[in-house]
């Protein structure tokens, strides 16, 4: 049986290194407001985030059943297929990744990593790409045709609730309200189904349109019953990987005032979205509240 610590300690895996760190910012201050960044960016270099918190038992299974080779499927910028393509380098499993349409006439740093770290990239056109996207556990054939694992896109497996759970474990203080970005709504589902009573998590869709996305979390939940979450939205910026002066101005200045890093993609666009929400009053004086940084600054590279 594999042991997941002495993976993590293989990968260097720093949990302690996600501290929470308070937030001072006059906007907050002035509606009496807390706010805390749990910085699961810090937890690696390059598996940061959710990356490593959904990948992680979802590797064990692999690596328990013996699987020489990972396959998963992603955009050009896919933060998941990046951290995963690091984590079959460092421990020697095959990784083969199906990218979203035609390979770009200039190749960006991501793919570059990822052909560097040794994945087998194929482009698949949109609509095979649409096709694979229902692959939500297995994908039969392609496991078949490489004899390896399927891990959907985004990591979005039951295994990773349970690695996204964890992150309430190292929550030491009291809070409301837990926000983040959401893409698949795998990290916010993982998170709903350990919440104690009485707090809730708050997703900012990075999708526009993302009707389904509600859906797709109640399935992965599994729990109809389920009330302490939501999704806004509101802040998607005109859709997935779409930004605006507005919103790159409110990461500078976040920077500038707390010294955190934002992407645009997820971070940037939930902490736009909630800062506003506190700027028309939507919590009340004395809300606590934890926002998880999800990391995936290395989209930022071009
Ligand atoms: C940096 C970052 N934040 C947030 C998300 C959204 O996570 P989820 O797909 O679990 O909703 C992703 C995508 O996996 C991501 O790369």
């Amino acid at each position: 049986m594999v042991d997941i610590t002495e993976i993590e300690s293989r990968l260097g895996i720093n949990i302690k290194a996600a501290i929470l760190e308070p937030i001072q910012h006059p906007v907050l201050e002035e509606r009496g407001i807390e706010l805390h960044i749990k910085r699961d960016d810090l937890l690696h270099p390059v598996i940061s985030g959710n990356k490593w918190r959904k990948l992680k038992y979802t590797l064990l299974s692999a690596m328990n059943n013996n699987h020489q080779h990972l396959i998963s499927m992603g955009g050009t910028y896919s933060n998941h297929l990046h951290a995963l393509a690091y984590v079959g380098n460092k421990l020697n499993i095959k990784t083969t990744g199906l990218i979203r349409g035609e390979p770009p006439e200039k190749e960006n740093q991501t793919l570059t990593d990822l052909g560097k770290w040794g994945m087998t990239l194929e482009f698949v056109s949109r609509s095979a790409f649409r096709e694979l996207r229902k692959h939500r556990t297995h994908n039969a054939k392609l496991e078949k045709q490489y004899g390896g694992f399927w891990i959907p896109e985004g990591g979005a497996t039951q295994d990773a609730l349970r690695g996204v759970g964890e992150i309430l474990d190292e929550i030491n203080i009291d809070f409301d309200t837990l926000t983040l970005g959401c893409g698949t709504g795998t990290t916010l589902a993982g998170l709903a189904k350990v919440l104690p009573d009485k707090k809730r998590v708050l997703g900012f869709s990075s999708l526009k349109g993302g009707g389904f996305l509600e859906k797709d979390v109640k399935k992965l939940i599994k729990k109809n019953s389920l009330t302490n979450w939501s999704i806004n939205f509101d802040y998607h910026f005109g859709g997935f990987a779409k930004i605006s002066e507005e919103l790159i101005s409110f990461i500078n200045e976040f920077q500038t005032h707390t010294n955190i890093p934002l992407e645009p993609i997820y971070n940037g666009k939930m902490l736009f979205g909630l800062f506003d929400l506190v700027k028309n009053d939507r919590f009340k004086k004395g809300h606590k509240l934890i926002a998880i940084h999800t990391g995936g600054l290395q989209g930022n590279r071009q």
